[in-house]
């Protein structure tokens, strides 16, 4: 069967990632958290102290970005590729809601955009991919064959991603959360470089108030028309 590339893009705790997950297993296809990237450059800053509350020392950043190595590599236990950063396995570490208040600034960088986005488009150039982000259908892959744009009410991917970080023992509260998905949409839809728009042939799924197997049977329902109809 032919292969494709999907292009997943969002804001942030669309559910985006669950359901890129549920569909690169279903169709055989390598499953590519974007995301995950801009953390793991976020988490490499933080490490060298190039950006906290007080300050961001992009300069710095800019400079080191040439000792930054991403990799995935498959756990087949969790059923999906986990992020490396310079070898070590940074998932668990790139998830906090400290990464996550810092990301959108990281993710606003031109340089830090051209070096990842050369990286996805080379994890992608096989097709047989589903990438979840930003900007995968717009800047990444604009001849995607298939697009879907992720949306949900702010204060349920708050409920949901409060909901995760409690789950893995983390101290937070839910006005911080909302709070910090609420800032993330702004900065990530209105930066310069890439903002997160809908890509004019993406089709868009609001979540607000469907369950994950409802969600599942929605998207592969259109991968499998757009995959047939090829
Ligand atoms: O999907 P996520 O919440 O893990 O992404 C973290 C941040 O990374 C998000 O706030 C914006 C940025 N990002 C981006 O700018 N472009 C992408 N393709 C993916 C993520």
């Amino acid at each position: 069967m032919k292969k494709i590339t999907i292009a997943i893009d969002g804001f942030s705790s669309t559910g985006k990632s669950t359901v890129a997950k549920q569909l690169a297993k279903h169709l055989g296809y390598v499953y590519v958290d974007s995301g995950a990237m801009y953390r793991a450059v976020t988490y490499f800053a933080m490490q060298h102290n190039y950006i906290s509350s007080e300050a961001f020392d992009v300069e710095a950043l800019v400079e080191k970005l040439d000792d930054i190595t991403i990799s995935f590599q498959f756990n087949s236990d969790k059923g999906f590729a986990e992020v490396y950063l310079n070898g070590k396995n940074i998932e668990h570490d790139i998830r906090t809601l400290e990464v996550s208040k810092f990301v959108s600034k990281v993710a606003a960088i031109p340089e830090v955009r051209y070096l990842l986005v050369k990286q996805q488009q080379k994890m992608g150039q096989d097709k047989g991919v589903v990438m979840d982000g930003r900007d995968i259908g717009t800047v990444v892959f604009p001849n995607a064959e298939l697009k879907i744009f992720m949306t949900a009410s702010a204060q349920t991917r708050a409920q949901r991603r409060f909901d995760e970080l409690i789950e893995r023992g983390d101290e937070v509260e839910f006005d911080e959360v909302l709070k910090n998905v609420q800032e993330r949409d702004y900065i990530d839809s209105h930066r310069e470089d890439s903002p997160l728009i809908k890509a004019a042939d993406a089709t868009e799924i609001d979540n607000s108030h469907l369950t994950r197997e409802e969600q599942f049977a929605k998207v592969l329902h259109i991968a499998t028309i757009t995959i047939d109809g090829l």
